[in-house]
């Protein structure tokens, strides 16, 4: 396959390329007797306590409608052109544009052939993802990811192939963190371009490790024999903001970016499980030994973290933190339990893989010293009982018969040892700040009840992932016991179910707050605003056909966790996925990520698409969240 073909599969599809669907399972019996509508509700409201909090969640949405809406806007149809839409009364202008320069010596961003290898280390980077905007001294400074490069875009001189180190170098400078600051004016948002808290960070880029696999001998390379420095930070995808004021990024898709340049290579059981295989989608190996596993076999395992950034310094050195484990990390939701520990709540998002908490020994206080709370703590992973209860599992050396630095490194098998629960891709965690409850969107999962994960754990239909070849995904919530996030005990609820009530009328239809005027599939990015609102941010099927007619181009949605109800707040331009959400400390702009549009988004025909940052404000000034 060639570069630009392999580049434009879904991370997903590229990881299924090595590790296929068989083409018929002793599943298939469990696929055909999938569930009805009507059986769903009925199997919920058996489910006991938790159904019944369930219950006040999934109002239908008329009944929601006509009571007191806490929406500020008037649902907006779907979409499906190349552009964005807005409520009447709202307003959108781009913020940061891929290749956007964020110091004065970057070359202008070039319509026809992009950006060089060297302005692209000067200048925002590709597909932007999860965001923190910072409040530095009463300056706005915005955090953001660069996930991945989509070579067709950004290698334009090459017709998207891979051919040199200089290819690799670009690719390798378009990704990874942008920290820039930003100001209103009279054009609107712009960035401040060569302000001294401006910086990229690549995947080239040196950071320290800390936690149990700092220093083991699976982090050693022969470019650091201590096993205590990584360059570079890849594939980062979601993020969080930590209570003292740093960037989470995190590693997702990190496997996609080694191969081997020796086909004799044999990958171990653990790089199987990791989907780390012979050969990398951007063919870095091929240019960079470091992502050659013939060359450099133990560089994976120095990927797939949690990193923390300072973005009021931009000489910090960023850190690794292996005590919050190592997986296709999608964000970090922070919370602090009622004793001050901080509690981390997180995705692992691949199918039939699992959901995890990190709970700090030491406790938080405002001023105080920070620097040990991401590195000393226990590692979760969640189990979710069909009654309505669940628990979070501590992935201990007695639990798991691994060492504190194998789980570290190799979390997916401790979670497998301690029986987590399997989940249809976890994506990111949202914790309410108005009450004590997480939500995690549950996009999709083709391979629901279909095929075991790759650690070979059956994936039957469970509680809070009912449905088997699940194209629509849901939003699980969770209620800590005690109101307190550190606990081990939960309850939990499905917030929502998205399916197409227009074509099905069995569990594919969606719960009963879908319908045909707010109706989604693959709920993915997600942050809630101050006042308690849930945003929820869409990365699926946008063909508008079929099972998916009548849901239109990618969007944003917002829900009342009270009354369950949720509407259409923007729609992004066709082929594009809408991801990060963060808002200025007056909380009256709203920064909203547009990833992998098609052309012309947003310069226009004859310009390369550009992934952007976009400003959304109320045509009154008004707070938006
Ligand atoms: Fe990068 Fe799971 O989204
Ligand atoms: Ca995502
Ligand atoms: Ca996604």
């Amino acid at each position: 396959m060639k570069d630009i073909e392999r580049a434009h599969l879904s991370w997903d599809d590229w990881d299924e390329l090595h590790d296929p669907r068989p083409e018929d399972t002793e599943f298939d019996a469990v696929v055909a007797s999938a569930m009805s509508r009507r059986g769903f509700l009925g199997r919920v409201l058996a489910m006991g306590s938790g159904a019944a909090v369930m219950g006040t969640g999934l109002l239908n949405s008329t009944s929601a409608q006509a009571a007191t809406t806490r929406f500020a806007f008037t649902p907006i149809p779907i979409a499906t052109d190349f552009t964005i839409h807005v409520p009447e009364g709202y307003n959108w202008a781009p913020v940061a544009k891929w290749g956007d320069a964020l110091f004065s010596d970057a070359p202008d961003f070039d319509a026809v052939t992009g950006v060089t290898p060297q302005g692209q280390a000067r200048a925002i980077g590709e597909n932007t993802d999860g965001m923190e905007l910072f409040n530095v001294g009463g300056r706005q400074v915005i955090a953001v990811n660069h996930e991945y490069a989509n070579t067709g875009t950004n290698l334009p001189r090459t017709g998207g192939e891979v051919t040199s180190l200089e290819d690799v170098t670009l690719l390798q400078n378009a990704q990874g963190v942008a920290v820039f600051e930003v100001a209103e004016g009279p054009d609107g948002w712009q960035i401040v371009v060569d302000s001294d808290l401006n910086r990229r960070i690549t995947h080239t880029t040196p950071m320290t490790l800390t936690g149990p696999a700092a220093g083991h001998d699976l982090l050693k390379t022969g470019a650091d024999p201590e096993g205590l420095t990584v360059l570079g930070t890849l594939n980062n995808c979601g993020a969080g903001k930590t209570p003292w004021g740093t960037y989470l990024t995190c590693e997702e898709n990190f496997n996609g970016y080694f191969g081997s340049t020796d086909a004799r290579f044999e990958r171990s059981d653990a790089f199987a499980r990791y989907g780390i295989g012979l050969e990398g989608r951007y063919a870095y190996e091929k240019f960079d030994a470091r992502f050659d596993l013939s060359q450099t076999p133990n560089e994976p395992n120095r990927f797939g973290y949690i990193v923390e950034i300072d973005p009021a310094d931009p000489t910090s050195t960023p850190v690794k933190h292996t005590a919050l484990g190592r997986f296709k990390h999608e964000n970090a939701a922070c919370a602090v339990a009622p004793d001050g520990r901080v509690v981390v709540y997180m995705g692992d998002d691949e199918r039939g893989e699992f959901m995890y908490k990190y709970v700090s020994d030491g406790v938080y206080t405002p001023g105080g010293d920070t620097s040990d709370l991401l590195v000393n703590g226990q590692l979760y992973a969640a189990r979710f009982n069909d009654d309505g209860r669940g628990e979070w599992i501590a992935l201990t050396p007695e639990a798991t018969g691994m060492d504190a630095a194998e789980i570290a490194i190799h979390t997916r098998i401790a979670a497998s040892a301690v029986g987590a629960t399997t989940m249809d891709r976890p994506e990111w965690v949202a914790v309410n700040p108005v009450a004590v409850e997480g939500y995690c969107a549950l996009t999709n999962n083709k391979n629901r009840a279909v095929k075991a994960n790759a650690g070979g754990d059956d994936t039957p239909v469970n509680g809070p992932n009912p449905r088997a070849e699940n194209t629509y995904g849901q939003i699980v919530r969770w209620y800590p016991e005690g109101d307190n996030h550190a606990a081990v005990d939960f309850t939990w609820d499905l917030y929502v179910m998205a399916g197409n009530p227009s074509v099905h009328g069995d569990a594919y239809a969606g719960s009963d707050n879908v319908n045909v005027g707010n109706m989604f599939n693959s709920p993915d990015g997600m942050m809630f605003d101050s006042s308690g609102l849930l945003w929820i941010q869409t990365d699926g099927d946008d063909s508008n056909e079929d099972g998916f007619a009548g849901m239109g181009n990618n969007q944003m949605l917002v829900g009342d966790p009270v009354t369950g109800q949720i509407e259409r707040f923007m729609t992004g331009p066709n082929g594009s996925e809408v991801t990060g959400i963060t808002w200025s400390s007056d909380r009256r702009t709203a920064f909203v990520g547009i990833q992998h549009p098609k052309a012309p988004f947003p310069d226009g025909e004859g310009s390369l698409a550009r992934s952007t940052i976009v400003a959304i404000k109320r045509d009154d000034n008004a707070v938006i969240g």
